[in-house]
């Protein structure tokens, strides 16, 4: 089995830092990928953060991740409300997937509140700021064994 755990990122997030701090807080996705992985390598695990702007891009790595990853944890950013093809290409993946929020989406504007990515996902993190990705790596962990 791999042992490797994808980290994927969606749209604008490359700009996670700077843009719109007082939601997305100050840190960086360097940031999150030193969190994720300060959880992953005593649990056995290494992490693979990768982040795109491009929705097809996005569905290759996931694509991708039925041979080298044993799970996925995704913050599908703006297509967590929009994609249908996002959310079929995660039901082609057989491990554990989490969904990550930075902020909280149900405390936003209604059109945050549905995620198609939920459909699939084995849990939801929202509100927890960065820190919820390190407790999806977390959850993926201890559900891989
Ligand atoms: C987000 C919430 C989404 O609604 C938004 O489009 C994002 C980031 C979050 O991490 O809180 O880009 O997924």
């Amino acid at each position: 089995m791999s042992k490797t755990i994808y980290i994927l990122n969606g749209p604008n997030l490359n700009l996670l830092g700077q843009r719109q701090p007082e939601i997305y807080g100050r840190e960086t996705l360097a940031d999150v990928e030193r969190l994720c992985a300060d959880v992953a390598t005593p649990a056995g695990f290494s992490v693979r953060l990768m982040q795109t702007n491009h929705e097809g891009q996005m569905i290759d790595w996931i694509h991708a991740a039925r041979l080298e990853a044993a799970a996925i944890v995704i913050n599908p950013a703006a297509w967590t409300h929009t994609s249908v093809a996002l959310l079929d290409a995660l039901h082609t993946f057989e491990g554990p997937v989490i969904e990550v929020h930075i902020s909280n989406v149900h405390k936003r504007e209604e059109f945050r509140h549905h995620s198609y990515v939920s459909l699939r996902a084995d849990g939801v993190i929202a509100g927890l700021g960065i820190e919820g990705y390190a407790l999806a790596v977390r959850r993926v962990c201890s559900l891989l064994g």
